[in-house]
C-alpha cells in the first residue's frame, strides 16, 4: 500500500493515526536532551535529541529519506541529509525533515522554547533547501494572502493588525535579537507594534504565531533556511502563512543554492516550500514555550506535552503523554 493510500485509508476511518504514529520520535528526543538542560553543552543537548531521534525513527513504519537534517553526510555522523531511516521493507516512503533540538542554546542554557521537530511528507513534499540565511515572514491562517515579504515593516503590522482585529499596539512581533535585525526592529517600534526579542528559535516562534492564544501574531526577519522550510510544513496543517527569500551570503552559498535547484531571488511562499498533500508535522516541547509546555521528569518516568498535525485530514491534537520507565508503578499523577 502507498503511503498515499494508507493516509487516505485512515482518513476514511476519521483517524489519524499514522501521525500519532511517530510522535514517539519527537517524544523522546525531547526527553533525552530535556534531561541535560542548563548543562550549558549545547553540542550535548545536540547530541542527546538526535541519537535518540534516530533510535526512535527505526521503530516506525516508514521507509524514509532525510531530505532536512543535521548537516552533510561528512558533517553530522546521523540525520545528515541522504540518510535513509526507518524500515527498508516498509511500503511507507516518505521524505522527511527534522530538527531534533530547535534552540540548542535555549535548552544549554534552560531558556524558554526548545523544541524537537520532525516534518514527513511524500516524495518530493518538502523542498532541498541549503543550509543557509533565509528572510521570512510567518502570519496566521487570517492574514495569509493579505501581506508581502518585500512590504514596508509598518504597513506589514498594519495589515496584520486588521486581519486579525487588533490594534497596532496589541500585536506582538517575534524578532531574533541579532543586530542584522535593526532596522527591522527600528521599524516594528516606528509603526507602534510590541516586540519579543528572542535569542533563538525562530521555528518555534513561527509555529505560535499561527496559533491563538499564544500571546504571538508574527515573527520576522532571517533565520536558517532548513527552519524556514520546516516551518511552511506546519504553516501548511495550521492554515498560517511563510513568505521567504534564501538569503546566500557569498557566492559559495549561492552556488550551492543553484546546485539544489533554488532561485536566491525568488520568494518562495508556504506551498512551494512544502509543496506535499501528505505532509504530516510533530513537535515536542523541551523547556517550557509559548505553545508547550516543557518535559517534566518525575524520577521514574516524564511528561511531554507535543502538537501532532496531519494536513490532509486537516487534523492537529496536543497531546499530553506520560512516558513510564518503571511499569511495576504507577506514574506520580496518579498518587
Ligand atoms: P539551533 O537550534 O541549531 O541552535 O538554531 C537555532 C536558531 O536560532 C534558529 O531558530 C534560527 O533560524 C537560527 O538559529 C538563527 O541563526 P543565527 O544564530 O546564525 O542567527
Amino acid at each position: 500500500m502507498s503511503f498515499e493510500t494508507n493516509v487516505s485509508t485512515r482518513m476514511a476511518r476519521g483517524e489519524s493515526l499514522y501521525a500519532l504514529e511517530l510522535l514517539p520520535v519527537v517524544e523522546q528526543a525531547a526527553i533525552e536532551s530535556a534531561k541535560v538542560m542548563g548543562s550549558g553543552d549545547r553540542e550535548e543537548a545536540d547530541q542527546a535529541a538526535t541519537t535518540a531521534m534516530r533510535t526512535a525513527m527505526d521503530l516506525c513504519d516508514i521507509n524514509g529519506r532525510i531530505v532536512i537534517g543535521e548537516g552533510e553526510r561528512d558533517e553530522a555522523p546521523m540525520l545528515f541529509i541522504g540518510e535513509q531511516v526507518g524500515r527498508p521493507d516498509s511500503p511507507h516512503k516518505v521524505d522527511i525533515a527534522v530538527d531534533p533540538l530547535e534552540g540548542t542554546n535555549l535548552c544549554a542554557t534552560g531558556a524558554n522554547n526548545a523544541i524537537t521537530v520532525m516534518a514527513v511528507a511524500e516524495t518530493g513534499g518538502l523542498i532541498h533547501a541549503p543550509d543557509i540565511y533565509m528572510e521570512k515572514l510567518v502570519v496566521p491562517a487570517r492574514a495569509k494572502g493579505r501581506v508581502s515579504l518585500d512590504a514596508p515593516v509598518g504597513d506589514t503590522v498594519r495589515t496584520v493588525a486588521e486581519c486579525l482585529q487588533l490594534k497596532v499596539n496589541e500585536i506582538v512581533a517575534i524578532v531574533l535579537d541579532r543586530p542584522r535585525h535593526e532596522e527591522t526592529i527600528a521599524e516594528l517600534r516606528e509603526a507602534g507594534a510590541r516586540i519579543k526579542l528572542i535569542g533563538d528559535g525562530d521555528l518555534s516562534a513561527a509555529i505560535s504565531a499561527a496559533v491563538r492564544g499564544t500571546g504571538v501574531h508574527m515573527v520576522m526577519g532571517i533565520g536558517g533556511a532548513p527552519e524556514g522550510v520546516i516551518t511552511a510544513a506546519a504553516m501548511k496543517c495550521l492554515g498560517g502563512e511563510i513568505l521567504a527569500r534564501f538569503r546566500p551570503r557569498n557566492e559559495d552559498e549561492t552556488a550551492r543554492c543553484i546546485r539544489m535547484g533554488v532561485d536566491p531571488e525568488k520568494i518562495y511562499s508556504t506551498d512551494e516550500l512544502a509543496p506535499g498533500e501528505n505532509i504530516v508535522f510533530l513537535a515536542s516541547g523541551v523547556t517550557n514555550g509559548d505553545l508547550l509546555r516543557g518535559v517534566d521528569l518525575f524520577g521514574r518516568g516524564a511528561r511531554v506535552n507535543s502538537i501532532c498535525m496531519a494536513y490532509a485530514s486537516n487534523y492537529i491534537q496536543f497531546v499530553d503523554s506520560i512516558h513510564m520507565e518503571d511499569r511495576t508503578r504507577a506514574p506520580m499523577i496518579l498518587r
